[in-house]
């Protein structure tokens, strides 16, 4: 995998110090940023300044990464958050430990099994997705706070300035997010708060350049770095939240924020080779399934296929298919439901699931069922990856559910309200936004965790950390993070390139492959002759944002380029 080239020779010349060379060739078609003390990768180029800047000032991992979170919720609304949550994996270079922080969003104590039902017992899409039923208790300044005051080393103070000094001194509005707002108008006007805070005093759509103020949003953010998560949960944001709520039918109560709780959970883990793959728990199906992706996958020379021939895609799709099965059935919030962790990540049973993939014809998903009694024991989210020189690093996900979540803001807060609630399975069988579907695992309850598909990754090897990764994209986002992983550990490529390269989708149902541009028509052509259904019209998946250290100090960060905006910082 080190290959000693004519690049990484110029790299040993800038950085000397370096202990081993890093995978990057002259002739790689995508080479990353590099840094040396550190990097920040996320989708807004302000926030990723605003986390270097923070480590370039002896911040610590965490303390870039808390930063960044604040930042991102002034400067990318539609994912960047105070009303939504996420899952943060801290890995500490001096315990040598991976910290998993679970701060998504819980169900309001109110709301209960049928909740989304019509009178005819059908999904009411529109209550589950832009109502202010649609919201989950936010859980991303309890998350943000609690990294901060457990594993920072500023005070909570320092890391939101730079937030608070965007939000009130406002920011010029860059060529992404005019458009990413103007495409949202439709959705954002049905509140009147979102419509005063996300367009011009006029009604008009903001332009690149426009300087843009967040006044409410910038004493919300004051009261959070006076008071810590009382300035949210408690006091006047929790008024606000709660007045919007009964202004707009939704359950949002007084006792439900006081009562939002982080969780530190222990990381699922997995190898792969010579490597560990470290990610998220449930109620994240995200860690459970690469994993369990990674153990089928590994039982067959994937090197040898050739990285997207038909072959190789083949055995990724009807991998896919299984674990999507099992997400169905089993996952959900453990606190609600025992999750059968061990077994779906048992070894033995991906053989078993290995065994049952016929090598040359596609299977029906509508064969293929949630299987694990077989094996008797035996449109937005966005991630962000910071790496300090310590060797720290934080790899987080977190969001509103869809871009701009719901599209209402709690007026007077100057946020927008997450609209996880959809997150969960509203009906038997009835798939959400992401045609994903559950059953009873994922019910809806007061109090549960929606089931997620985020999954923020730390990858060891031989036991030290070698990159971060992460993506947006509903039900996409673990096979997105699957490819990337399998691009480095089995293809040798540089993070760049692997986030570059043409990825694939499938996830059981419905039964149909998705295909990016790049994927050639011989290809196609030859997965429809094994039987797979692929997707006419070819779409882009995922957004990852990633950094990789292969020893030494130096850091290689990649921004994913399907979408404008992104930026990989290095602090040198
Ligand atoms: O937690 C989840 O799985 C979803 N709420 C994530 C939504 C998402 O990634 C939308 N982004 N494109």
């Amino acid at each position: 995998m080190i290959r000693l080239t004519l690049f990484s020779f110029f790299l040993l010349l800038v950085f000397p110090a370096q202990a081993e060379t890093p995978i990057i060739q002259y002739g790689d078609r995508f080479h990353p940023v590099v840094g040396r003390d550190g990097m920040v990768v996320s989708q807004e180029r302000l926030a990723s300044q605003i986390g270097a800047d923070i480590l370039a000032r002896g911040g610590n991992a965490v303390d870039a990464a808390v930063a960044t979170g604040f930042a991102l919720a002034v400067t990318l609304p539609q994912a960047g958050n105070l009303g939504g949550g996420g899952f943060m994996l801290i890995y500490l270079a001096e315990q040598q430990k991976t910290i998993a922080l679970d701060y998504r969003e819980m169900a309001p104590a109110a709301a209960h099994r049928d909740l989304f039902l019509d009178d005819q017992g059908n999904v009411d899409k529109q209550k589950a997705r832009f109502s202010h039923l649609s919201a989950g208790v936010p859980g991303t300044v309890a998350g943000l706070v609690e990294a901060q005051k457990n594993y920072g080393e500023l005070s909570l103070a320092e890391v939101l300035k730079p937030a608070i000094s965007l939000a009130s001194g406002g920011i010029e509005v860059s060529y992404p997010l005019a458009y990413s707002l103007q495409r949202a108008e439709q959705r954002l006007k049905i509140s009147q708060a979102s419509a005063g805070y996300f367009f011009r005093a006029d009604g008009s759509s903001m332009k690149p350049g426009d300087n843009w103020k967040q006044a409410d949003l910038a004493k919300t953010l004051k009261r959070i770095a006076q008071r810590g998560a009382d300035g949210f949960y408690r006091g006047p944001t929790a008024e606000l939240i709660v007045d919007e709520m009964q202004r707009g039918g939704g359950l949002i109560t007084h006792r439900d924020l006081q009562q939002y709780r982080v969780v530190e959970r222990e990381s699922v883990s997995g190898t792969f080779g010579d490597y560990t793959v470290v990610s998220m728990p449930p109620p994240s199906s995200g860690g459970v399934h690469l994993i369990q992706m990674l153990n089928i996958l590994e039982g067959w020379d994937l090197k040898a296929l050739g990285h997207n021939s038909a072959d190789y895609l083949h055995r990724l799709i009807e991998t896919m298919r299984r674990a999507y099965a099992d997400r169905s059935e089993y996952l959900g919030d453990p606190d609600f439901y025992q999750v059968p962790v061990a077994r779906l990540l048992a070894k033995p049973y991906a053989k078993l699931l290995r065994e049952g993939v016929d090598l040359d014809k596609a299977s029906l998903s509508s064969d293929i069922k949630p299987s694990l009694e077989q094996y008797q024991e035996s449109p937005e989210t966005t991630h962000y990856s910071v790496w300090d020189k310590h060797g720290n690093l934080v790899s987080n996900t977190y969001t509103l559910n869809f871009s701009y979540g719901s599209g209402i803001s709690v007026k007077g807060a100057g946020f927008l309200l997450n609209n996880e609630m959809d997150d969960f399975s509203s009906k038997p069988g009835s798939p959400n936004a992401y045609g994903l579907v559950g059953k009873e695992a994922n019910a809806i309850a007061g109090g549960k965790r929606p089931l997620s598909s985020m999954s923020p990754v730390i990858l060891f090897k031989e036991g030290r950390p070698v990159l971060a990764t992460g993506s947006p994209g509903g039900s996409t986002i673990i096979t997105v993070v699957l490819q990337t992983l399998l691009n480095m550990m089995v293809f040798d490529m540089n993070v760049a390139e692997a986030t570059a390269a043409p990825r694939i989708h499938h996830q059981w149902l419905p039964d149909l492959v998705i295909l990016e541009p790049g994927i050639g028509a011989d290809t196609r052509a030859k997965l429809k002759q094994m039987g797979h259904k692929v997707m006419p019209e070819p779409r882009v998946l995922g957004r990852t944002q990633s950094i990789s250290n292969f020893g030494g100090p130096i850091f290689f960060g990649a921004t994913d380029y399907r979408w404008p905006g992104g930026a990989a910082v290095p602090v040198n």
